[in-house]
């Protein structure tokens, strides 16, 4: 039996959602771990289209337990909002197919005002969020002065962890220029969306740790990608938590004894949205043809993500820190087409030929990337089921990127269907 961890192995966008579909189908609890609302997932089940941001994979299936682990911040008022939306899709949610660790830090209003303040600004400190709070709340977190969603349960408690709160975000307010915190109308929101919150309130370690000594398979469902991590990102243009294979014992409460196989969801192509370095971007014709094909357009934000070609040396990197065992590589069939495809496989900096993403920032922005040019091919891949309806210069291009990143290929996705998939290892299997 064996538990799968499945995280983004660039920036994000990798085409998660599918094949975190088609892994929650066999597994039985679907747990998320990190990050919250800044996520965007689509799902197509049965022809019905469903958009999660917050929510775990799994709730569109019946006969799943759904986790939102510790390691996650959570907007109450979202959580409502998500809820209803899949209620009026006819997906049933109840406490028995959702739970929400009672140590998750919530996301207040003031964390959404804070973090779009200060992209506002248009400073130095500008990342290109997606203005969601998510920073500020795991600010709070580690701060030591976030309101959890056990404190939810006791007025007097949740007072106290308000003011905690609002001692620091009011004097950071008055540096912004903004109102001070309205404390009554913060207070009387939270106890009105309290019993929301708290409906699903459990001990999630303690479940999860009864889930795996009774065998069931845990799929674990990470958001964003690993070079948005916050300590192995390209920091400070990351998002605020750890985004790696090792936050999901961190954010569940689980060993990291407790995880069997990670899975890094790999697309053909390199994008990303917001700002920060990137090496093998695109800024012709190229670029303009990957982003149209692949329709890369953010699906919380709806901005226009930048694209470039695959770079084999993030890849190795994320594939090493986050000790991915096999990856779902996505989106192929973007590639058809182009007469000739370039892969970044080294860097060079000053005058050097370096095989890594050195960690300083302006180091990272010198970096030149190294390509090596592989024929394209002319047919298209949508669809493919099987190596054999693939041309051979794809089967050449995926083979060589598997070298290149240290890592083989355990599934490869042809197009959105489910079923348009080439399974090689299973992970749950392996
Ligand atoms: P934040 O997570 O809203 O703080 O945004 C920080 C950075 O992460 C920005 O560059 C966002 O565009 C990026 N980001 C956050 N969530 C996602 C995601 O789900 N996909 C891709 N990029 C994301």
């Amino acid at each position: 039996m064996a538990n799968v961890v499945v995280v983004g192995a660039q920036w994000g966008d990798e085409g998660k959602g599918k094949i975190v579909d088609w892994l929650s189908e066999r597994a039985d609890v679907i747990a998320r771990f990190q990050g919250g609302h800044n996520a965007g997932h689509t799902l197509v089940v049965d022809g019905e289209v469903y958009k999660l941001s917050l929510l775990p994979s799994g709730i569109v299936r019946g006969g799943k337990l759904s986790v939102i682990g510790n390691g996650v911040v959570l907007d109450p008022w979202h959580l409502k909002k998500e809820i209803e939306g899949l209620r009026g899709q006819g997906v049933e949610i109840t406490p028995e197919t959702l739970m929400i660790a009672e140590n998750t830090p919530l996301i207040l209003p003031i964390h959404g005002e804070l973090d779009r303040a200060r992209e506002a600004q248009n400073s130095v400190a500008k990342i290109g969020t997606t203005g969601r709070g998510i920073g500020p709340a795991y600010e709070d977190k580690v701060g030591r002065r976030a309101v959890r969603v056990a404190d939810l349960a006791d007025p007097a408690t949740l007072e106290s962890r308000v003011d905690r709160a609002l001692v620091h975000h009011d004097a950071l307010r008055r540096g912004l220029g903004l109102e001070p915190v309205d404390r009554a109308a913060l207070l009387d929101a939270l106890r009105e969306i309290a019993p929301t919150v708290l409906e699903y309130a459990a001990p999630v370690w303690k479940v999860l740790d009864e889930k795996r000594r009774a065998g069931r398979r845990i799929l674990f469902e990470g958001a964003q990608g690993s070079l948005l991590d916050i300590d192995f990102g390209t920091y400070p243009f990351v998002t605020s938590s750890n985004v790696i294979a090792g936050q999901a014992a961190t954010g569940t409460g689980m060993g990291p004894g407790a995880i069997d196989f990670v899975l890094g969801i790999v697309k053909a192509y390199t994008t990303r949205v917001g700002e920060g370095p990137f090496p093998a971007e695109l800024h012709d014709a190229d670029g303009q043809r990957l982003g149209e094909r692949g329709h890369e357009f953010g699906t919380v934000t709806g901005r226009k993500r930048r694209c470039g070609w695959f770079d084999a040396v993030l890849v190795r990197q994320t594939c090493a820190t986050s000790g991915v065992n096999g990856i779902a590589f996505t989106k192929l069939d973007v590639l058809d087409g182009f007469e000739t495809l370039k892969i970044c496989v080294a860097y060079e900096l000053d005058g050097q030929r370096i095989d890594y993403l050195p960690t300083a920032a302006d180091a990272q922005a010198r970096c030149v990337p190294i390509y090596e040019e592989m024929p394209g091919w002319s047919q298209s891949t949508e669809g493919a089921r099987s190596w054999g309806d693939l041309p051979a210069e794809a089967i050449k291009y995926v083979r060589r990127v598997e070298e290149l990143i240290r890592c083989p290929v355990a599934l490869l996705s042809t197009s959105p269907e489910r079923e348009d998939t080439i399974l090689v290892t299973d992970p749950f299997e392996d």
